[in-house]
């Protein structure tokens, strides 16, 4: 309950050292000697304000003793502040700034903003009261944003519409996905909070990753082109590994007398799924380094998609049938376009014949002794209808040995396989006359690792573009 954000919310600590900044008034509200006298003008024409600071809830006291403050600030910060002691001090301010604090004061929190962005900021404070008041919640504002989604976003997107600092700097272009939704109002994108408007349907045009009937052509070609089980002289094309491949279950082509393959979900239904692997796939050094891009990133604990928000996106949440810790290899800490990171994207690329950026960002894993991922399905449902599409293909890097357990097991199929370094495992999540339906007899969990420590990495791959979706927000 700590988590749900009630807005709007106090004005506070930040938005006052912000303008502190400005006015060249340190936190004590004496001006620097150095300013050639433009704070103490500034401060004749300001007075004393003691900001707005309740606790906004009856248990705010019980829940500051439990240590909620520390456990939940977000929360806790903005509803119970006194207790929290986390009241702003009183500062000198000019009396624009005062203005604009009251008036922001009805969309939402302030966030600390100082340094040499400050003077940026205050005017992105500016321009989104001024949008707040007069294209949102202006007579003559002409946006078709409901009432509910307005109401209900609020928790969401109005909460950090004062991350006024990182708009300042350019964020609301440079993480477009999150920020113009979550950041709405200063990045005067409230529009972009329905995702009807943010994620219009894809182009009927555009090609998907797998065509029916293309899952399986797919499989056959990989099986056939194996460079490790070719007989006679092979050249390894530049970037690729000498890796062989190993059928544990396939589907029997099924071939109309002298035609066309067979393509049909009763076939489908009656012959087993695809389950490969590569051994060699990936050296022994891409491994290492694979697994110290994790470290980079930061393992943290996995977790599973959870409920959907107002504004279309899901949150996250940890769950007991998920013990792993992962680290997201995304663009944002320099990993998806580390010059190796981008080389096994383009290798399983290569392999699959469905672009990289088809791909999720490699989610790497780590498995210690008791560790565990417990009988699940890749298919994500809600995605099936989003411009990203499911996914189609998990394909699984093991990036380490393990001494003992941490095998992918298959329940349904009676196949497990077991780590091993440069080993990848590939399989799909959809039917080969489907490509857009969940096939659910590739269910498997990640046995518990019993001694050793398993490193491993997903590239989940979809039937469209996913980079593309995530950018705009439309995964
Ligand atoms: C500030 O106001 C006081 C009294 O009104 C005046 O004496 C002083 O000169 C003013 N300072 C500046 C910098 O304007
Ligand atoms: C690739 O591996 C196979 C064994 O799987 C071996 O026979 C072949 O010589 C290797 N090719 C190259 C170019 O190293
Ligand atoms: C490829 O070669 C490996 C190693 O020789 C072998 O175990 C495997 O069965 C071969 N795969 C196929 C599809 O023939
Ligand atoms: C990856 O991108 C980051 C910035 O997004 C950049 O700082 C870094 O140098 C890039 N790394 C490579 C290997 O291109
Ligand atoms: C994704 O890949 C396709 C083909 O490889 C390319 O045409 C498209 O521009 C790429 N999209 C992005 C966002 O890079």
């Amino acid at each position: 309950m700590f988590r749900k954000i009630i807005a709007p919310l106090t004005l506070a600590v930040a938005a006052l050292s912000i303008a502190a900044a400005v006015v060249g008034i340190d936190e004590e509200g004496e001006c620097s000697l150095d300013d050639g006298g433009s704070c103490e003008a500034q401060k004749n024409g300001s007075r004393r304000r003691q900001p707005k600071c309740a606790d906004k809830e009856e248990e705010c006291g019980t829940w500051a003793k439990a240590g909620e403050c520390t456990n939940n600030p977000n929360y806790m910060l903005v509803n119970c502040p006194i207790s929290c002691d986390s009241c702003p001090e009183p500062l000198d301010l000019p009396e624009e700034i005062l203005d604009l604090l009251d008036r922001v004061s009805n969309y939402g929190p302030y966030q600390r903003v100082e340094g040499v962005d400050s003077e940026k900021t205050i005017d992105v404070v500016r321009k989104t009261v001024a949008y707040m008041e007069n294209e949102i919640y202006g007579e003559d504002a002409s946006h078709e944003l409901s009432e509910e989604i307005l109401e209900d976003a609020r928790g969401v997107a109005l909460i950090n519409q004062l991350e006024t600092n990182r708009a300042a700097i350019g964020e609301c272009e440079a993480n477009k996905a999150y920020m113009k939704v979550k950041c709405a109002p200063s990045c005067q994108t409230c529009d972009m909070i329905d995702i009807d408007n943010r994620c219009p349907p894809l182009d009927e045009s555009v090609r998907p990753g797998l065509l029916p009937g293309e899952l399986n052509s797919m499989f056959e070609r990989i099986v056939e082109t194996a460079p490790g089980n070719q007989t006679g002289e092979v050249e390894i094309a530049s970037g690729m590994t000498n890796y062989t491949v190993h059928v544990h279950s396939r589907p029997e082509p099924q071939i109309e007398k002298g035609q066309q393959p067979i393509i049909s979900k009763a076939v489908d239904k009656e012959q087993p799924p695809w389950v490969i692997t590569f051994e060699n796939f990936l050296t022994e050094d891409e491994c290492t380094h694979m697994i110290e891009q994790g470290r980079k990133a930061e393992y943290e604990r996995s977790e599973d998609v959870g409920e959907v928000q107002a504004d279309g996106s899901y949150d996250s949440v940890r769950s007991t049938g998920r013990t792993s810790e992962n680290a997201w290899c995304s663009f944002r800490d320099g990993c998806r376009n580390d010059t190796i990171v981008e080389l096994v994207h383009d290798r399983i690329a290569k392999v699959t014949g469905i672009g990289a950026n088809h791909s999720e960002d490699f989610q790497i894993l780590k498995y210690e002794p008791g560790q565990f991922y417990r009988q699940h399905h890749d298919y994500i449902e809600h995605q099936r209808d989003r411009r990203c599409g499911p996914r189609v293909l998990t394909f699984f890097l093991y990036l380490s040995d393990v001494e003992e357990g941490g095998a992918t097991n298959f329940p349904k199929l009676g196949i497990a396989v077991k780590p091993k370094v440069g080993r990848a495992l590939l399989w799909p999540s959809v039917l080969n006359s489907e490509p857009r339906n969940k096939d659910g007899r590739t269910d498997h969990e990640a046995q518990d690792v019993i001694a050793g420590v398993k490193y491993g990495a997903n590239a989940w791959i979809h039937l469209h573009d996913y980079q593309a979706a995530q950018e705009e927000g439309c995964t």
